[in-house]
C-alpha cells in the first residue's frame, strides 16, 4: 500500500478493500460471501442487540522477512470462538469455516498486510452475532458470522517499557460462574467502568480482583496477568478469566527456557514477591507492568522503571516465532499464501 505511513500507524480502525460473511438460516451456514461494505444490515429485534447474543475474536496476520503471511494459532482462536459461542448458545461456525473466512479475509486485504520490520501488522476480527428476530430471553435461530481486518501500528510506540496499573475493588468484569471466560461483548462492556476510571486517574488499566472474595488476581485490563520470580512463570487461574492464546504460548516457552510454570490462584499479597509482572495478549504481546496501585490500602508494588529480563526475552521469543524469524517448534503459524 503505496499512502499508508506504516510506521505511524495508530491502534485504530482503518477502512480495507473487503470483508467476508456467512449467514446461519434454516439450521445450517450458508457460502462465504465477499462484501465491500462497511456495513451490514440487522433486524431491530436481533438477540444481537438486544440480549448480548455477541461474540468475538482478536487474532493478527504478521508479514516475514520473506514477505510471507502468517497466522499465529488461529485454529485455537477458533475453538475459542467456538467454546464463546456455544455457551451463550448462539450456533457458531466450524473450525474449517472460521479459518478459511480469516484466510479469505486476509487474502483479498493483501495490500493493507504491512511490511516486515515496519512494526504494523494486520489486525484481524471475527464477530458472530444473533440476528434473527426474537423478543422474548432465548436464542436467535439466525446468525451473522463477519471477518475484517484493520492494519494497525505498534501497541508500544515508545518501545516495550512499562505501564502502571491499578487494582479494582468497587467493579467486576465477570462474574465467578458467569461468561468470564468467554469473549463475549458484554464483558467489555462490563470491564469498561474500571479501565475508564483507572485510565482517568492516569493508569494504563486497571487489575481486576476475583468477584466473590476480593482476594484474588483476576485479568489485567483486557489481558491476562502473569508474573515471575524463581525461574517460575506464575499466572491466576480462574473460571473468569479469558484464556489468553498469548498467555499459553508464553507458558509454552517459559517451560521450553526450563522455566517452571505455576497456573493457580494468586492472592494479592503475592504480588510483594514477583520480580517481574506483565498483561500478556494479542495486542502487544507482553505489556510489562511497572507499578501496581492498590487504592485501598495506599500501597504501591514496585517493578522497575524497565522491563525485566525474563518478560524481554518471552516477547523476543514469541515475536520471533510469529514473524518467521525463529523455528516454529510447537506448529503455531499457518500462511495465507
Ligand atoms: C479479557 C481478555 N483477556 C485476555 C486476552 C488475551 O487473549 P489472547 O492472548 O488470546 O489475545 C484478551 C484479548 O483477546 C482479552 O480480551
Amino acid at each position: 500500500m503505496e499512502n499508508i505511513d506504516w510506521k505511524n500507524l495508530p491502534f485504530s480502525y482503518i477502512k480495507t478493500d473487503y470483508n467476508v460473511r456467512c449467514y446461519y438460516r434454516n439450521g445450517k451456514w450458508g457460502e462465504l460471501e465477499t462484501s465491500s461494505s462497511e456495513y451490514a444490515m440487522l433486524h431491530i429485534a436481533a438477540t444481537g442487540l438486544h440480549y448480548g447474543q455477541e461474540i468475538f475474536e482478536g487474532m493478527k496476520a504478521y508479514r516475514g522477512q520473506d514477505g510471507r503471511i502468517r497466522l499465529f494459532r488461529c485454529r485455537d482462536n477458533a475453538q475459542r470462538f467456538i467454546n464463546s459461542g456455544s455457551y451463550i448458545q448462539m450456533a457458531a461456525p466450524s473450525v474449517e469455516l472460521f479459518v478459511e473466512a480469516v484466510k479469505k479475509t486476509v487474502k483479498l486485504n493483501e495490500r493493507f498486510v504491512p511490511p516486515y520490520e515496519s512494526g504494523a501488522t494486520l489486525y484481524i476480527r471475527p464477530l458472530l452475532l444473533g440476528s434473527g428476530a426474537q423478543i422474548g430471553v432465548k436464542p436467535a435461530d439466525e446468525y451473522l458470522f463477519i471477518v475484517f481486518v484493520t492494519p494497525v501500528g505498534p501497541y508500544f510506540r515508545t518501545g516495550f517499557k512499562p505501564v502502571n496499573v491499578m487494582l479494582t475493588r468497587d467493579s467486576d468484569r465477570a462474574a465467578p460462574l458467569g461468561t468470564g471466560h468467554i469473549k463475549c461483548g458484554g464483558n467489555y462492556a462490563a470491564s469498561l467502568p474500571a479501565i475508564i476510571g483507572a485510565q482517568q486517574l492516569g493508569y494504563a488499566t486497571c487489575l481486576y480482583l476475583d468477584a466473590k472474595e476480593k482476594k484474588y488476581i483476576d485479568e489485567c485490563g483486557p489481558a491476562n496477568f502473569f508474573g515471575i520470580k524463581n525461574n517460575t512463570y506464575i499466572t491466576p487461574d480462574s473460571n473468569s478469566i479469558l484464556p489468553s492464546i498469548t498467555n499459553s504460548s508464553l507458558i509454552a516457552l517459559a517451560k521450553d527456557l526450563g522455566m517452571k510454570v505455576e497456573r493457580r490462584p494468586v492472592e494479592i499479597s503475592e504480588l510483594e514477591t514477583f520480580e517481574e509482572a506483565g498483561g500478556c495478549g494479542t495486542a502487544a504481546v507482553i505489556t510489562p507492568i511497572g507499578k501496581i496501585f492498590d487504592p485501598e490500602y495506599n500501597k504501591t508494588y514496585d517493578y522497575g522503571s524497565e522491563a525485566g529480563a525474563v518478560s524481554e526475552k518471552l516477547y523476543n521469543l514469541l515475536r520471533a516465532i510469529q514473524y518467521g524469524d525463529a523455528p516454529d517448534t510447537h506448529n503455531w503459524v499457518e500462511f495465507v499464501d
